[in-house]
């Protein structure tokens, strides 16, 4: 049962993969949390991340880890089909949530999630990590400020030549809910919906195109070469629209396979009185008769994947223990959710305007 009081911070893992070794190493600096337990259905992950991080109590069914261990928190790092249901499970035993994202596969899932944390009153976050990222704080800094005025347009992009994984489940819809907008277009949005200060989205259309993961692998180029193409029904491309109850417009392209010229991860907004990009991170605006482009003179080099973690797990830790705020609330995860939704409820439909509530 959560006693988050005691000082520590017993923590068990829910999937036992690659982004729970991602996790699990951030952990590795607090001298605050402990990791208690593991649970994952292959027992061969369970061996390799127990013997790595010295974990002895290792489950292949998670619901007995929930019963067996004393915990106060868990983290969710299987694929996005679990994330509910585990959240749900482990919310019900009393503990707090890290669940890793997506939120879920569906917004109505996320939605349970959400309202289940809120009756239970126990924490639920979204391992959001690109909202940490000093870029991403200096252009949050910025909107907060006024410096841009009304946001009017957004653009995300996080497209990939050709890098469809050939590791996990991330070519089958019914366990990932979706492609690269789900898996890694979810990054860029979510930093950029946090930068334009979390508004409501009303409405969403969307493309998405499948042409090349479900082609023999010998036929098509990518830098991670053997994924399943014959399981493989996820969008290569998607190509989407979304408006906000602001008058916002925000424009989203992610793919994991293109005819392009190279990768881009990046967001812009554009609005009444500035713009601005993520990466590099720039303002633009007009002051005192000029066009004026605003560089900061420095920012935290704390950039790379395992810094980003380093931030979202510590403040995981910090916000069960010792009460500080999260800046990745459930909420903010099921808007994303709701965005992803109607994206893909949008193509579905042959790109017609759906509603979003
Ligand atoms: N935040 C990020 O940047 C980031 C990066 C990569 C992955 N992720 C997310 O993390 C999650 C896991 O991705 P991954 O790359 O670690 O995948 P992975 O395939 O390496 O690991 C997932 C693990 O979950 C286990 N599993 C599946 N169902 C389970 C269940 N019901 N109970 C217990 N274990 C179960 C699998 O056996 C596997 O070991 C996904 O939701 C993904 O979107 C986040």
């Amino acid at each position: 049962m959560a006693n988050a009081h005691s000082g520590t911070l017993r923590i068990g893992f829910i999937g036992a993969g690659g982004i729970a070794a991602t996790q699990m190493q951030a952990l590795m600096s607090r001298a605050d949390v402990r990791i208690v337990a593991i649970a994952d259905l292959d027992a061969a992950a369970l061996e390799t991340r127990g013997q790595a991080f010295c974990v002895e109590a290792r489950y292949t069914d998670y619901r007995r880890m929930l019963r067996e261990s004393d915990l106060d928190a868990v983290s969710i790092c299987t694929p996005n089909k679990a994330h509910a249901t585990a959240t749900l499970d482990a919310l019900r035993a009393g503990l707090h949530v890290l669940c890793e994202k997506p939120m879920a596969h569906s917004a109505a899932a996320a939605a349970r999630m959400a309202e289940t944390a809120e009756t239970l009153g126990r924490k639920l976050v979204i391992g959001f990590q690109y909202r940490f990222n000093p870029r991403t704080q200096f252009l949050r800094n910025a909107v907060d400020k006024g410096d841009l005025g009304r946001i009017l347009f957004g653009r995300v992009q996080a497209m990939r030549r050709r890098g469809i994984p050939n590791w996990g489940v991330f070519g089958r819809k019914e366990l990932q809910g979706g492609g690269p907008l789900i898996d890694i277009g979810v990054h860029v949005l979510e930093m950029t919906h946090y930068t334009m200060g979390s508004p409501t989205p009303v409405s969403a259309s969307a493309d998405m195109f499948t042409y090349l993961g479900n082609q023999p692998s010998d036929r098509v180029q990518s830098v991670w070469q053997g994924w399943d193409w014959k399981t493989y029904d996820v969008e290569d491309l998607a190509v989407g629209r979304i408006r906000f109850d602001n008058g916002a417009v925000l424009h989203i392209e992610s793919c994991f396979a293109a005819h392009i010229e190279k990768d881009t991860f990046n967001f812009q907004l554009m609005g009444s009185e500035g713009g601005c990009t993520w990466d590099p991170a720039r303002i633009f605006r007009d002051e005192g008769g000029y066009m004026v482009d605003k560089v900061p003179g420095w920012l935290s080099p704390k950039t790379s994947w395992q810094d980003m973690f380093n931030a979202k797990m510590h403040a995981f830790v910090d916000h069960v223990l010792y009460d500080q705020p999260t800046i990745a609330p459930a909420r903010d995860g099921l808007a994303v959710q709701k965005m992803l939704d109607a994206l893909y409820r949008s193509a579905e439909r042959g790109g017609r305007e759906v509603a979003i509530r």
